[in-house]
């Protein structure tokens, strides 16, 4: 059995990595009800692109898809904008997203939370294995599987990791663990996808202002993320827009591939 993808034996494309690129194109944003990932919903909308959001509060993930019709024209035929409710890491609910969308050039993962936090020596070898196995590693796998499937020559995936990869605290090795696993998954399935010509990225993020980085103790509040955000080399936390431009931008750009780009305002130097 042959272990390499099919080639298409022509080249990638060459077009404009402008944004306005993705206009008629279609993106499934897996996580796209809140935060970077509905961020990202508006910012595809506002450039014409068809955008299918995935999440697993139907009532959140309604007030999104409203939210991201209202960034493009009042008369947007009904399917400009779809949600899809379930969970991420459940490849039926990816069936279904795929099913619906009917053609899907871009994926963009955001889902995730942080599981089996805490000293290594108190976690037990059960809570490591449902951490690593059916955790946020898990819904990218389930992601990367449906979108190797699915999306044509041009197309790309994008996932998400953050900064503390690179800079680790105490009682975070098994998140850390499989957030770094991202990162090299991205280079691993980018060779394996190129033949193909699909591209595969991650954006490494710094803190973010949305509701993940407010539900921390202490930061939920305008004036509390001004002040937290003080200690920053910018002075500031990242918008979500900020953070969801960077996805755009890779699903626009068609020489992009294998990469980790960092948003964090310079955290990472400092
Ligand atoms: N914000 C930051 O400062 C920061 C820093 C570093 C890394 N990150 C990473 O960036 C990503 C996006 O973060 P964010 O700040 O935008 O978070 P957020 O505001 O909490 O949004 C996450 C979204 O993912 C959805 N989601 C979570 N698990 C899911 C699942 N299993 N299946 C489907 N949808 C799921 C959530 O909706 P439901 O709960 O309704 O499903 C929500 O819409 C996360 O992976 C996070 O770990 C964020």
């Amino acid at each position: 059995m042959s272990t390499e993808t099919p080639s298409t034996a022509t080249p990638i494309p060459v077009r404009s990595p402008l944004p306005s690129v993705l206009s008629g194109t279609t993106a499934v944003l897996i996580g796209g009800s809140s935060g970077i990932g509905l961020a990202a919903g508006v910012l595809l909308r506002s450039v014409g692109a068809r955008v299918v959001l995935v999440g697993r509060d139907p009532e959140r993930l309604k007030a999104a898809v409203s939210r991201v019709r209202g960034a493009g024209a009042a008369e947007d035929p009904d399917d400009a904008v779809l949600g899809v409710a379930g969970d991420g890491g459940d490849e039926q609910t990816l069936a279904e997203a795929f099913d619906r969308a009917g053609h899907v050039d871009h994926v963009y993962v955001t889902a995730g939370r942080i599981t089996g936090a805490g000293p290594l020596t108190g976690l037990s070898a059960d809570d490591i294995r449902t951490s690593l196995g059916s955790g946020p590693l898990q819904t990218v796998f389930a992601a990367a599987r449906a979108a190797a499937a699915h999306l044509p020559p041009g197309g790309s995936l994008t996932f998400s990791s953050g900064i503390l990869v690179v800079r680790p605290y105490p009682g975070m090795t098994v998140p850390l663990s499989a957030a770094g696993a991202v990162e090299t998954l991205t280079r691993a399935l980018a060779v394996e996808l190129a033949p193909a010509r699909v591209r595969v990225n991650t954006v490494r993020y710094g803190r973010i202002d949305t509701p993940l980085l407010r539900s921390l103790p202490g930061l939920d509040s305008d004036e509390a993320i001004a002040a937290a955000g003080t200690s920053a080399p910018l002075g500031r936390f990242g918008t979500a827009e900020e953070a969801a431009a960077t996805a755009v931008f890779l699903m626009a750009n068609n020489y992009v591939t294998g990469q980790v780009i960092t948003v964090d305002g310079g955290e990472t130097l400092a």
